[in-house]
């Protein structure tokens, strides 16, 4: 006995201490909920009144944020001139810009004090919202009412064209006595005196001014007091004792840009309200009163399905919120076209046309069967599944090699998610049909639907045959659609990043053409649509959205550190940049927002660094329904250490991993009743599966390992040093 254990004690004494100790080194760093941006309840006030903007008359500017006194804006109107006041500049409007220290959304209500008017009538209060300080003026940097002409004292008629009820800002006619404004959409007279209601912004402006077009209800004179501000957060508030799943990791960066990406999908995870929705006629009946994932905080708030791509994976693996998912790919299913094509959003009542987003739909309702087991979804809209695969698609199919063309069919004015002009087998269409083809296969396998699934299957296999027509030996990268007769000169970032996704480019295509991106499309802020600008001037302009499968591509590649690289630059910049925290909708040459004001600065789309990190640095994903499966397979980079969590409908995940100068360690713990492949990087040594010797087979530096969920396995390797 006492030899055995001597014995035992000889063998294993190292591995254990040393498992030990790094289970110790990981059980120590639990401080995820530093990098939370939430705020802690929905009742949001400004942090800071920014001086250099205070304009005017104004006494005790910070009364409003501290409660020392109010905050008195004066303009005693020694003009009687009822024109824009704004042309006499002896008649400064008095105005302040508060910060409220972050972008947030919802409703924003002031307390005022009271108001003294003159005998022009009330004081009539101006509000101009924006996300950016560059894109701050008197007018909001984006309005639900903006896109549409305002009366001006020349024409004095309002004229009711789409959703417009003001001219940009809102407007408040200030009572006498004290009480409480709240942004409701709409107007206090009439047709007069109006404001937009919800808003997505960091910085809000207030000035003394009234519309001309609102006398006689207000004037542009008068005493108004605040004393208070405050914004009702409309999102999902992400507290710490929300989150279903964290992640954390030696590099500090990463983490807080994982937080940052959970917050802005936050912003965007909301109640579907006719009120706030985009006035393009989005707003959909059969959405209202829906918590939906909204494809921006400030615009468009419509949930469009090419969006939900990431964002959807983004609130998988943090909250508690995939309802928002299923109620948007429900919808959109209910409103399949007799042809079988999906509609992208509610926009437009359900006809914007494109051309990529029913694959998406494809893709996002596999996404959702993975990490949340909905067979009841996938069963209804299975029927829907076949008919866009098995009737839309081949009707826009060139017979003749098998691949998807956008000039067939209907398809020749369709748009994309960028509204690329380009036509003919896109590599990007046919890499996203392939993805979409084997997600398809994959549920109908499991759903007992033998047939549709083999059928899926071999298209998919032809499809990805067929693109190597699509290839440019030269360039080493796949070629973007047709010019004329001849492939067009330019190498798109979408479909060569799908192409390594979707598994059509093999490793060594996979690391040629991630090779050519890297050395054609980076810039300072991330990496470009496009090489150059034969189709269009995309070659200076980055999303966040289709990087991030390129970012994917790079990680499945085993390009962890460029990778990361990218990731860097990315969310380096739209971190670094105004209005900071948020990511964006687009970036445009010189790393600006890419459309101005318009641009959506907290986009749920530009969040793929969630996935990203959760799906290869801490390494968790599912590879069955609702993770009946799953896989642990890191991809460290230059990252030290990792854990986290990832929720899954039989419970969590939870993971972590270390390592140093003499080896790797890694523990996870699954759900009982489930299954995982953990896969760990084996450069040379022992390896030890809790405390064993494991003599297993090598796959490009990985050792893969069967577990049964229910309990705690630790994986060590120790280097030959
Ligand atoms: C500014 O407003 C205050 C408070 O209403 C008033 O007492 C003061 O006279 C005004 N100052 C000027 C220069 O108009
Ligand atoms: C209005 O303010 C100006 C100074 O800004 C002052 O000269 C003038 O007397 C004031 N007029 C009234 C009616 O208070
Ligand atoms: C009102 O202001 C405008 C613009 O400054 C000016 O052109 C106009 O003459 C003024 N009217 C009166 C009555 O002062
Ligand atoms: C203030 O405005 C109201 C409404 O326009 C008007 O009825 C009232 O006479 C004004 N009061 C003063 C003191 O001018
Ligand atoms: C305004 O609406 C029209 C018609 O829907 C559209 O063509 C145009 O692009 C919109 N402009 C802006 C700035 O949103
Ligand atoms: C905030 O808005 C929500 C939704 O409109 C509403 O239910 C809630 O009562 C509001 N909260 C406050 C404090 O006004
Ligand atoms: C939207 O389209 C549906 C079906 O085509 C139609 O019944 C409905 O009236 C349309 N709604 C609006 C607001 O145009
Ligand atoms: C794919 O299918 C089409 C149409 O059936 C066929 O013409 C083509 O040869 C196939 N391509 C490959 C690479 O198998
Ligand atoms: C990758 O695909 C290319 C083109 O089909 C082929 O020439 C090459 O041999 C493949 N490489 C590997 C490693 O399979
Ligand atoms: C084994 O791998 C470790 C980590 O990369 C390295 O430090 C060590 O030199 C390697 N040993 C041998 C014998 O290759």
């Amino acid at each position: 006995m006492l030899l055995r254990i001597r014995i035992s004690i000889l063998l294993f004494i190292t591995p254990i201490l040393a498992d030990y100790a790094w289970q110790d080194q990981l059980n120590a760093r639990e401080d995820w909920q530093k990098y939370i941006r939430s705020p802690p309840i929905s009742t949001v006030r400004p942090v800071r009144v920014l001086g250099e903007y205070t304009r005017g008359n104004v006494t005790n500017p910070e009364g409003l944020l501290t409660g020392r006194g109010s905050t008195i804006l004066t303009r005693n109107g020694t003009a009687l001139n009822t024109t824009w006041a704004y042309a006499d500049p002896y008649d400064t409007p008095p105005a302040i810009v508060v910060d409220f220290g972050q972008n947030i959304a919802g409703l924003l209500s002031i307390k005022f004090g009271g108001a003294y008017n003159t005998t022009r009538g009330l004081p009539g209060i101006r509000l101009a919202f924006s996300e950016t300080l560059q894109f701050l003026s008197d007018l909001s940097d984006f309005s639900r009412s903006n896109n549409v002409s305002y009366p001006t004292l020349a024409t004095s008629k309002l004229t009711r064209e789409g959703e417009t009820i003001t001219p940009g800002s809102d407007q408040i006619a200030v009572r006498h006595n004290p009480y409480t404004w709240t942004a409701e959409r709409g107007c206090e007279f009439q047709n007069k005196v109006c404001n937009d209601g919800l808003h997505g912004f960091r910085y809000v402006k207030i000035y003394l001014d009234s519309l001309p077009w609102d006398a006689p209800y207000t004037s542009s004179y008068g005493r108004v007091s605040i004393n208070s501000m405050s914004l009702n957060f409309t999102g999902f508030l992400g507290t710490a004792d929300t989150f279903t799943g964290y992640f954390e990791s030696s590099d500090d960066q990463l983490n807080q840009w994982w937080y940052d990406g959970v917050y802005t999908n936050d912003m965007c995870t909301d109640t579907f309200r006719l009120s706030d929705t985009d006035p393009r006629r989005a707003g959909s009946p059969t959405l209202v009163g829906k918590l939906v994932l909204h494809d921006g905080a400030k615009r468009d708030r419509d949930p469009y399905v090419g969006d939900l791509a990431v964002a959807s994976r983004t609130s998988y693996v943090s909250h508690d919120t995939s309802i928002a998912t299923k109620n948007v790919l429900a919808d959109i299913a209910d409103h399949q076209r007799d042809d079988g094509w999906l509609p992208p959003a509610s926009i437009n009542n359900y006809t914007l046309p494109l051309y990529d987003y029913p694959l998406w739909w494809v893709a996002c309702s596999y996404d959702l069967f993975m990490y949340t087991g909905d067979v009841d979804y996938i069963t209804k809209y299975y029927p829907n599944l076949v008919k866009v695969l098995d009737t839309f698609y081949p009707s826009t199919t060139d017979s003749s090699t098998g691949l998807l063309d956008k000039r067939l069919g209907v398809t020749a004015g369709y748009g994309d998610y960028a509204f690329l002009p380009r036509n003919g087998p896109v590599t990007y269409y046919n890499a996203l049909y392939v993805i979409a083809l084997d997600n398809a296969a994959s549920m109908a396998r499991y759903l007992g639907h033998e047939s549709d699934a083999s059928r899926w299957s071999a298209r998919a296999r032809n499809v990805s045959a067929a693109m190597d027509s699509l290839f440019d030996t030269s360039a080493g990268a796949f070629y973007d659609g047709i010019c004329g007769d001849v492939p067009c000169q330019t190498h798109a970032q979408d479909g060569n990043s799908l192409s390594i996704v979707s598994g059509v480019a093999n490793s060594t295509r996979a690391k040629s053409i991630l090779s050519y991106l890297s050395i054609n499309n980076a810039r300072p802020y991330g990496n470009s649509f496009y090489d150059n600008d034969v189709i269009g001037p995309f070659s200076q302009r980055v999303y966040a959205f289709i990087s991030y499968f390129e970012i994917e591509a790079r990680f499945k590649t085993g390009l962890a550190d460029s990778a990361l690289e990218e990731i860097r630059r990315l969310y380096g910049w739209m971190s670094t940049h105004d209005p900071g925290i948020t990511t964006w909708e687009g970036i445009g040459p010189d790393g600006t927002p890419y459309e101005d004001g318009f641009t959506s600065m907290a986009h749920g789309w530009g969040t793929g660094v969630v996935p990203a990190l959760t799906n290869y640095i801490l390494g968790v994903m599912p590879s069955g329904p609702g993770f009946s499966t799953w896989s642990v397979k890191p991809f460290p980079g230059d990252v030290k250490w990792a854990k986290g969590r990832v929720p899954t409908p039989k419970g969590p995940i939870n993971v972590g991993w270390t390592r140093d100068a003499t080896g790797f360690f890694l523990s996870v713990t699954g759900p009982v009743g489930t299954k995982g492949v953990v896969s760990i990087p084996v450069e040379n040594g022992t390896v030890f599966y809790d405390s064993m010797i494991v003599d297993g087979r090598m796959d490009n530096g990985y050792m893969s390992m069967a577990v049964e969920g229910g309990g705690t396995h630790s994986f060590t390797v120790r280097y030959e040093v």
